[in-house]
């Protein structure tokens, strides 16, 4: 087992050269994108915490994958009641006998319920609703989480059954009130996107087992989450002509290259205070690009209400996207397009410097996959790989280069 031995007092301390790496077996779970993000599969014994905000598609995500993976997996809903549960299962799929509901919200009658049933898999929907009598606050609050927590670590180490509990994420992000519950679990995970859009995003947070680099990409379908397989093809499409106030960047969220519409709109300020809103980017970032964009290039941006919005509901934390966004903000202002077919990475410094990013290799691929035939990358540096055939590099030093090489 790969935590720490459970009875106190009973462990030794060895030379660490005696033990070898043995090879964890994981258990796939039959869903893919899910399996990826783990890492490969779920290894034995380990507590999965699975984050989002209500109504992202965690529920979802859980019970389609409860009904593809093998073996008996005991499915526990405190949220809703069986014929709710059964209702969502009936969209998603076929159902087998070997799916166990349990409305349950007393930790005691999960903990009886796993040594009952000897589950080969369990998922607990969700951690705020669970209470134990050991503690005396309310469901859902921090004593309650984490105690709930070690009830059923207790009970599910001893015997190496996978847990996947749910837990929702307020606005702030924080997983249960604080961030109570992350160094209890191997694996966390957290299922993002816009509610009103179709795309989620699963990451790892944190991951015992593998690397947080995977992610998993679904769209929401009315029968239930689909895996994305060409994620820029789906964010970008393929017109020929754009319209303005938009720009193509490819960035890399994980170890996944993505290319994304960027759209800005600006227009001058109706009302006193010019607006400034961003979704799916940083809007620290957004108004710092803003006041480069004024002290570097002389646009005069200050009296302007700013939008910046980033297609599809994707939420990226790659500065790579920083020169796209600055041709997209070009782009309104002169009310001018883009070339359909030019793409653009590079981050954007303080001083206006385009600055260069990681693995530009894997963006210059992802961006001639997609039929770019144009990338404007950082001129910082003249070396680097070389670019697939059809792709041309179009290298800039200085934000204020940008406009006479996009226009
Ligand atoms: P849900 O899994 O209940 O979210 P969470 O558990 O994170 O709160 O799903 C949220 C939304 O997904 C819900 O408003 C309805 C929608 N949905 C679909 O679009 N298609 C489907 O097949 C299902 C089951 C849900
Ligand atoms: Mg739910």
């Amino acid at each position: 087992m790969e935590r720490a031995a459970v009875v106190v007092g009973a462990a030794e301390a060895r030379p660490l050269i005696d033990y070898t790496e043995h090879k964890t077996d994981r258990t796939g779970t039959g869903e893919a994108e899910f399996d990826r993000v783990l890492g490969g599969g779920l290894v034995p014994g380990a507590l999965v915490l699975l984050g989002g905000e209500p109504g992202i598609g965690k529920s979802t995500l859980s019970l389609q994958t409860a009904m593809k993976a093998k073996g008996k997996v005991l499915y526990v809903s405190g949220e809703e009641s069986p014929e709710q549960v059964r209702l969502r299962a009936d969209r998603l799929g076929t159902l087998g006998p070997e799916l166990l509901i349990l409305p349950e919200t007393s930790t005691e009658g999960i903990v009886r319920a796993i040594k009952d049933h000897r589950p080969d898999l369990l998922f607990v929907d969700s951690i705020q609703t669970l209470h134990t009598p050991r503690v005396e606050s309310a469901p859902g609050s921090v004593a309650q989480v984490r105690e709930s927590t070690a009830e059923l670590i207790l009970a599910a180490k001893p015997l190496q059954l996978p847990v996947v509990l749910i837990g929702h994420i307020t606005k702030e992000g924080a997983i249960a009130g604080p961030k109570v519950l992350e160094h209890m679990v191997d694996v966390v995970l957290t299922f993002e996107g816009d509610r009103h859009h179709a795309y989620r995003i699963l990451r790892a947070a944190k991951n015992r087992f593998g690397s947080t680099q995977e992610i998993g990409i679904f769209e929401m379908r009315g029968d239930g989450l689909h895996a994305v397989t060409d994620p820029s093809g789906a964010l970008v499409g393929n017109s020929d002509v754009r319209s303005s106030g938009t720009a193509l960047a490819v960035a890399i969220e994980g170890a996944r290259p993505l290319m994304v519409e960027i759209q800005a709109l600006v227009s001058s300020a109706v009302y006193g205070t010019p607006q400034r809103s961003a979704t799916g980017y940083e809007l620290k970032r957004l108004n710092m690009l803003l006041a480069v964009l004024e002290k570097r290039c002389g646009f005069k941006l200050g009296a302007s209400d700013v939008f910046l919005n980033l297609a599809g509901g994707i939420r990226l934390g790659d500065p790579g996207i920083d020169l796209a966004v600055v041709g997209a903000i070009l782009s309104s202002t002169l009310d001018l397009t883009l070339d359909p077919n030019t793409a653009l990475c590079g981050e954007v410094g303080l001083t206006g410097e385009v600055r260069p990013v990681a693995r530009l290799e894997q963006r210059m691929m992802e961006a001639s996959k997609l039929g770019m035939e144009r990338l404007v990358i950082s001129g910082m540096s003249t070396k680097g790989p070389d670019a697939p055939k059809g792709l041309k590099l179009i290298r800039v030093k200085r934000v204020g280069d940008l406009q006479k090489v996009l226009f």
